[in-house]
């Protein structure tokens, strides 16, 4: 089979290297890809919304499966293009519709969504530049700390919690008033939610689901979860909480009733569900949807598929996913991410990387790199993650921060507490 994947993050080097492990794959393109991805497969200079060009490429190569990592093309209806074209139609797109991608596109419709589906999150009420006032009094119902988010898609940077009554009364104005332009033109205010986060990914072909490894993300970049928030620092798998009976209350009151509920919507989905999940006094709530796989969580999470993960997709482009086998590797995984100095606010790219190839033990994704004169450099904040397997979390995540000291670029930072946790 040829495989077209679409993305050019770590999360993506993952993909590529677990989908390069099947024998089904006859060839493996990554559009646009990074350094790391070429070593696994073909970089095709496409971005991964261009949807004329991958259209023209899926022609030309005869490819027979697209894979989307990011959910900006399915945000933007790359499912429905492919559907909608006679000549591409027959070509599977892993990833939801574009009525299924709202799921992360629109926090409120995600909101409404579980409302509708008694899926237990936490209360809220969405408003307007129109509703302002109603919002401001809302904000008066709830306790301290507060949560407010942009309805619409802002790079993971639309959820704001407020300390005080004073701040997010404030912040509620901004943001009504065109902070995230019109991805905040709308704006849910929840109840915080206060416990462990909990990484959650399903396989769906619409009907049935495989549960994949549950992984734990590090958000901030400090230290002891201190400092600003970022893509992700690094990733563990599995998550001690996340024992069976969790896992049970989590399939029963969210998965089942999501996958359930977007079928009883007519809402046409086969991809990766993503549940950002929070575990409050042991009772499993969502915190929100992606429709996708969740990066630096990928980095860990693959190291644990044992089955082949093309065979898994093709169940899902197929309607067939419940007769496929999918084998969990009972060791544990972690990922620990080289940033560049300064992310997540301004920092520079084009340094040189050296140490990639000493590394021993460990599995390197790229996430910010780039070729430039036969040499790999830095193109991005978050450059390399460094994964690991081990026989439980602190063996594999003394690999990965061993590892990670061989691997030097100017200003590298990593948080070397990744796990300090659980
Ligand atoms: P999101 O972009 O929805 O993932 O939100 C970013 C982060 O904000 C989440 O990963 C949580 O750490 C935090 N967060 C979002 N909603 C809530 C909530 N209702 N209560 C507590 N923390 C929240
Ligand atoms: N690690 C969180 C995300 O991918 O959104």
């Amino acid at each position: 089979m040829k495989l077209l994947l679409l993305g050019s993050g770590g999360r993506e080097h993952a993909l590529a290297w677990k989908i390069a492990q099947s024998p089904k794959i006859e060839k493996l393109y990554i559009a646009p890809g990074n350094a790391g991805t070429a070593r696994v497969g073909e970089n095709v200079p496409l971005k991964a919304d261009d949807f004329d060009g991958i259209r023209r490429f899926v022609l030309e190569q005869g490819v027979d499966m697209v894979v989307v990592g990011p959910e900006d093309p399915l945000v933007k209806g790359i499912y429905d293009y492919f559907k909608a074209d006679p000549e591409l139609a027959s070509v599977p797109v892993i990833g939801p519709s574009r009525a299924g991608a709202v799921l992360e596109g629109s926090k409120e419709f995600a909101k409404g969504f579980m409302e509708r589906h008694g899926i237990p999150t936490a209360r809220y009420r969405s408003f307007t530049a129109e509703t302002l006032d109603e919002g401001l009094a809302f904000l008066e119902t709830l306790e301290a700390p507060y949560v407010l988010k942009a309805d619409g898609l802002c790079a993971g940077k639309g959820v704001l919690i407020l300390p005080t009554l004073d701040e997010a009364r404030r912040e509620l104005r901004e943001m009504l008033g065109g902070m995230f332009g019109t991805a905040s033109a709308k704006v849910v205010i929840e109840e915080f939610l206060s416990g462990i986060e909990c990484s959650v990914f399903v396989l769906t072909d619409g009907r049935d689901y495989k549960i994949l490894p549950e992984a734990k993300d590090y958000k901030r970049i400090g230290e002891g979860d201190r400092g600003l928030n970022t893509g992700g620092m690094g990733s563990v798998s599995p998550v001690p909480f996340a024992d069976r009976a969790w896992m049970q209350k989590v399939e029963d009151r969210i998965i089942r009733p999501t996958v359930e509920g977007l079928a009883a919507e007519g809402i046409d989905y086969k991809g990766f569900i993503f549940f950002g999940l929070i575990n409050v006094k042991g009772e499993p709530m969502v915190i929100e949807y992606n429709v996708r796989m969740g990066d630096p969580e990928t980095e860990s999470v693959m190291l644990r598929i044992k089955s082949d993960l093309v065979d898994l997709l093709e169940g899902v482009a197929e309607g067939d996913l419940a007769a496929r086998t999918l084998e969990i590797d009972p060791r544990s995984a972690v990922c620990v991410m080289l940033v560049s100095g300064g992310y997540p606010e301004a920092y520079g790219k084009g340094y040189p990387i050296t140490g990639i190839d000493a590394v021993d033990d460990s599995i390197v994704f790229h996430a910010g790199t780039a070729m430039k004169d036969g040499q790999v450099v830095t193109a991005g904040g978050r450059v390399i993650a460094v994964s690991s397997y081990g026989t439980d979390k602190a063996d594999a995540l003394a690999r990965s921060f061993r590892n990670a000291q061989k691997i030097q670029f100017e200003k590298r930072y990593f948080r070397s507490d990744i796990g300090f946790d659980l």
